[in-house]
């Protein structure tokens, strides 16, 4: 039984939005996939169970909620406090770059920044008219490779990912986005598979969590796959593998785009010399670093060296 249950007459999307908002408040909940706060997270299981999209839930807010879906709602808000499982997971979808994705446990929730600069067509860094193929390398669910092949309509993209299981829910993605004929999939341990083949964009968030950080985390964290998110001991062991081997694969021009969160410090740190782009975000955020294949090629050895 709810811990609250709710009071099954009838009441606003409103005053239920608001209602689960301050229990989750009081649960003390960990956000950051997907919302950042308690009312966004509250407003989006409301507006899953009552099938309506995030940005049309503030033009809904004065009307009633039948009480059958208030139930729905209370089970879904116990089952989040109660088990700390990411509301993605419960709901088996998360929201990218403006559009739905399904997920569960296989894939981390997206809910990379790197969105924000793909909707931007990685502007003005890259002319988008020339851009035909674009590599997601660590895919997940597939959502960087899905909205970069809605922001460049005429790029084939790749998407790689070593995990069997990720793939599987890439795939369902793909084909709920009628992607098939210019999204691949494709297994690969980082570029592995991915020999002599050249893009015009690179763009990864791959794992980038430091060893030890990983026991520190929330326990939300704890229900995402471990390879998607723990890198070495200092976070940066995928990121620079790929930064060594980037330049085999970018087209004169191309650029590479990678996202390595709380470990972007450590990251200038290690290569003091090499000068990273910090993207900044509409949050202020600067954890994606864009660089172009000349800068990579002219630090190759030094990304070599640190492999
Ligand atoms: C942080 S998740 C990002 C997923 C997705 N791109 C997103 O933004 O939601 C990192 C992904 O990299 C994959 N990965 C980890 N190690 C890899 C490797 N050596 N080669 C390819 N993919 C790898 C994981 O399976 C995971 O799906």
């Amino acid at each position: 039984m709810p811990r609250h249950p709710a009071r099954h007459t009838s009441r606003t999307v409103a005053e239920v939005v608001h209602a689960l908002a301050r229990r989750f408040q009081r649960a003390k909940l960990h956000y950051g996939h997907g919302t950042e706060t308690a009312q966004d997270e509250a407003a989006w299981l409301v507006g899953h169970v009552l099938r309506i999209a995030p940005n049309r839930l503030v033009r809904r807010l004065d009307k009633p909620v039948i009480p059958s879906r208030i139930k729905i709602i209370d089970a879904l808000a116990e089952e989040r406090i109660k088990t700390r499982k990411p509301m993605a997971y419960l709901l088996k979808e998360a929201w990218f770059a403006g559009r739905p994705y399904y997920v569960d446990e296989r894939v981390i929730v997206p809910r990379s920044l790197t969105g924000e600069f793909i909707l931007e067509r990685f502007q003005p860094w890259i002319d988008s008219k020339r851009v035909q193929r674009v590599l997601d390398l660590g895919t997940g669910s597939g959502c960087m490779a899905i909205a970069c092949a809605h922001a460049f309509p005429k790029a084939r993209v790749q998407a790689a990912d070593v995990s069997v299981e990720a793939l599987a829910v890439a795939r369902l993605n793909v084909k709920r986005h009628r992607l098939g004929r210019r999204v691949q999939l494709m297994r690969s341990d980082l570029f592995q598979a991915l020999k002599r083949k050249r893009y015009d964009v690179i763009v990864t968030n791959p794992p980038y969590v430091a060893h030890a950080e990983m026991k520190t985390l929330p326990r939300e964290y704890r229900h995402e796959p471990e390879l998607a998110l723990v890198s070495g001991r200092d976070g940066l062991d995928a990121i620079v593998r790929i930064l060594a081997e980037a330049p085999e694969h970018l087209t004169f021009g191309g650029i590479l785009v990678g996202e390595v969160g709380n470990s972007a410090k450590a990251l200038q740190k290690k290569f003091p010399s090499v000068p990273f782009i910090w993207l900044t975000s509409s949050t202020g955020d600067e954890s994606v670093f864009l660089l172009t294949a000349e800068e990579l090629q002219r630090h190759r050895d030094a990304f070599t060296r640190a492999g």
